[in-house]
C-alpha cells in the first residue's frame, strides 16, 4: 500500500518524475567525479557551488506511487558518497535550495535537516543555504562569489513557466564553470499558451507570464514555438556558448511530449555523457526494456548549438 505522506496530493503514480530523478542522480554523480577527479585537483575553486532554484519539499512520487527523495535529497544523498574525500580535500560545496511555498519550505527544511543529522560526514563540506522566496528575486541575493574556476551547477524543475528568462541569464552570465538541468514542461506551457490566446480574463497575464519565461525576442504568435525546445534552447543557452541535449519524457500510454530536460553546458565531454544518460534511460520503458539499444537511442538524442 503507497505510504501517506503530508506534502503530496495523494498515492499518484508518477514514472515520469522517477525518470527525471534519475537522470539528475546519474548526471550529479558523475559531475562530482569529475570535478573531484585529479584532473581538476590542482586547478579548482575549492568553493562549490549547486543550486536547486524549484527545491520542492524534499519527496517526490516514484513509479508506483511510492516516496523517493526529491531533488534536494538526491543532491546531499550523492555528495554524501564522497564526504570524506571531499573533507580532507578541503572543499565546500555551497548548495542553494530555493523554494516559494511556505509549505513546502517547512517541509524542505525538515527532510534536509534531518539527512544532515544523520549524516554528520555531509555537513563537514556542505553549506546548505535554505532560501524561501521566489527564484526570481532569491537569485539576486544567493550568496555566490565565482571565480572562472568555481565548479557549478543548477537544476530548474518548475512546474510550468515559473522562471524568468533574465533570471535564468544572469546565473549564466557569472563567470563559472556552469552546467544547467533544465526542465522546460512543455505540457504545462502548452496549457499556459492555450489560456493565453485564449478569451478568458486570464489571456493577459498568461501572455505575460510566457513572455516572462521566453523573454521579449521569442516570437510567441504561434504555438509552434512552445513546442520546439530548441527555440529556448538556442536563444537562452546556445547564444552564450553552451550546448544544449534534449530529452523529451511522454506520459506512460500517450505519445505526447510531457517534458523535455535541457542539459546545457560548455563542456563538449560531459554533453556527450549525459547523452549517454538519456540513451540508457531510453531503454527502460517504466520496468520494460526497450528493444531498441542504448546506442541505437544515442543516435536519435538531439545536441542544440
Ligand atoms: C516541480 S516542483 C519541484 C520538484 C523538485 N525539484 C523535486 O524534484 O523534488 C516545483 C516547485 O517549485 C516551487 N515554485 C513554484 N514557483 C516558484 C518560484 N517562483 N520560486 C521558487 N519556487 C517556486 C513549487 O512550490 C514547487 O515546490
Amino acid at each position: 500500500m503507497t505510504e501517506a505522506h503530508p506534502y503530496f496530493s495523494g498515492g499518484k503514480h508518477r514514472p515520469q518524475t522517477a525518470k527525471k530523478l534519475s537522470i539528475l542522480r546519474k548526471y550529479f554523480a558523475v559531475w562530482l567525479r569529475i570535478w573531484a577527479g585529479p584532473k581538476c585537483a590542482d586547478w579548482v575553486d575549492p568553493e562549490w557551488h549547486v543550486i536547486d532554484l524549484l527545491a520542492g519539499t524534499g519527496q517526490a512520487c516514484g513509479a508506483r506511487g511510492e516516496l523517493l527523495s526529491g531533488s534536494p535529497l538526491v543532491l546531499l544523498e550523492e555528495i554524501a558518497s564522497h564526504a570524506e574525500q571531499f573533507k580532507t580535500r578541503g572543499i565546500t560545496i555551497h548548495l542553494h535550495l530555493v523554494e516559494q511555498d511556505r509549505d513546502r519550505f517547512a517541509a524542505l527544511e525538515t527532510k534536509v535537516g534531518e539527512f544532515l543529522g544523520a549524516n554528520p560526514a555531509v555537513q563537514h563540506v556542505v553549506l546548505a543555504h535554505l532560501v524561501n522566496d521566489d527564484a526570481n528575486s532569491a537569485v539576486d541575493a544567493l550568496m555566490l562569489s565565482p571565480t572562472s574556476q568555481t565548479p557549478a551547477f543548477i537544476f530548474v524543475d518548475p512546474f510550468g513557466a515559473e522562471i524568468n528568462r533574465t533570471t535564468v541569464e544572469s546565473l549564466i552570465d557569472l563567470p563559472w564553470k556552469l552546467d544547467v538541468l533544465f526542465n522546460y514542461m512543455v505540457e504545462s506551457l502548452r496549457r499556459t499558451y492555450g489560456v493565453a490566446v485564449g478569451s478568458s480574463s486570464r489571456a493577459s497575464s498568461a501572455m505575460d507570464t510566457l513572455k516572462d519565461f521566453f523573454g521579449s525576442d521569442i516570437d510567441l504568435s504561434t504555438r509552434g514555438v512552445i513546442d520546439d525546445a530548441s527555440t529556448y534552447a538556442r536563444a537562452v543557452f546556445a547564444s552564450q556558448g553552451l550546448k544544449t541535449a534534449a530529452f523529451r519524457m511522454s506520459k506512460p500510454g500517450t505519445v505526447g511530449t510531457q517534458y523535455i530536460l535541457l542539459f546545457a553546458s560548455r563542456n563538449d565531454t560531459v554533453v556527450k555523457i549525459v547523452c549517454e544518460v538519456y540513451a540508457k534511460e531510453m531503454t527502460d520503458h517504466f520496468g520494460q526494456m526497450s528493444l531498441l539499444s542504448a546506442g541505437e537511442y544515442l543516435q536519435g538524442i538531439e545536441v542544440i548549438s
